[in-house]
């Protein structure tokens, strides 16, 4: 079949998401649109393309069809059974770097590494040492390899445990937990991704109070999170009542997504954000 012939096919196959069918071919091929355009006439082999269709159809996420992904400009690894970064993590990124650059930490840890995205961009900013950790044995897999990819294995140490069993103080953690209810719909791609990077319990919020109580325990400067787009009341009771003060920051929807604690016992001079 001709390229104007396959996409038109997909496209019906595809109904509601034919910009997908196109990405799709781009992929396959290894081109990009205009080129698909210019050479519209041109044969090819039809059968492994349709094939991908169907798996995107039957709720394979492109990022787990490919095993790649892009964050904060970067192509990482992923696969099946680790959660697909979301962009909009790279706001939690872009304030502990901002809180970094101004107040740098000695001993970091990372909650909940996934794919290692967040960790990794960071060790490979500032060039300094971060423990990271996750219950999910596939994730560090995939975080390992990253962190091989961005070049930056000999700054983080990768745990396989769940965090209230770390031993350690530490200056700034930070997290971007599972957060949703547990009865929340998801649609059919994110439903192919782990629910146990997804769902936070009941309300939703029960990691995150859980991570506030260890952060406190363990008398650290900083704690900053990502949270749901209804959570900001009942987080910022919870950080009240652990002695935090907080700063809260939104996302490019204006839905609450990310807070950046301080320990009350930390006075400042200037304003940090
Ligand atoms: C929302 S994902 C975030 C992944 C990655 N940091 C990112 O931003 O794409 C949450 C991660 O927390 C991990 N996790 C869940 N409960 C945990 C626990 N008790 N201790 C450590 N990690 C946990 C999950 O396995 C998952 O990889």
């Amino acid at each position: 079949m001709t390229i104007k012939q396959v996409v038109k096919s997909a496209q019906q196959r595809l109904k509601g998401y034919e910009n997908e069918a196109i990405f799709l071919l781009c992929e396959y091929l290894q081109k990009n649109r205009t080129w698909l355009f210019l050479n519209e006439d041109l044969d090819i082999d039809e059968k492994p393309y349709f094939q991908l269709v169907n798996r995107f159809k039957n709720g394979e996420p492109f990022e787990y069809i490919f095993e790649k992904a892009t964050f904060w400009g970067l192509e990482f690894f992923i696969k099946k059974r680790v959660l697909i970064p979301r962009y909009d993590s790279e706001i939690l990124l872009s304030k502990i770097i901002k809180l970094y650059e101004k107040y740098p930490c000695k001993k970091i840890l990372e909650i909940g590494f996934g794919s290692g995205i967040l960790s990794i961009i960071f060790a490979k900013i500032f060039n300094c040492k971060i423990t990271a950790c996750d219950i999910n044995p596939t994730a560090l897999e995939v975080a390992k390899m990253n962190a091989k990819l961005h070049k930056v294995e000999h700054l983080i140490e990768f745990k396989l445990c769940n965090f209230e069993l770390i031993q350690e103080d530490f200056e700034l953690i930070f997290s971007n937990p599972p957060y949703i209810k547990n009865d929340y719909k998801l649609d059919i791609w994110v439903q192919n991704e782990p629910q146990d990077s997804l769902f936070g319990g009941e309300l939703g919020y029960e990691i995150l109070e859980k991570i506030i109580l260890f952060a406190r325990n363990k008398n650290v400067r900083f704690l900053a999170c990502e949270f749901g787009y209804d959570q900001k009341e009942i987080v910022h009771k919870i950080l009240c009542t652990n002695n935090f003060k907080s700063h809260f920051f939104k996302d490019e929807r204006n839905f609450d997504r990310v807070f950046v604690a301080i320990a009350k016992n930390e006075i400042f001079n200037e304003k940090i954000f």
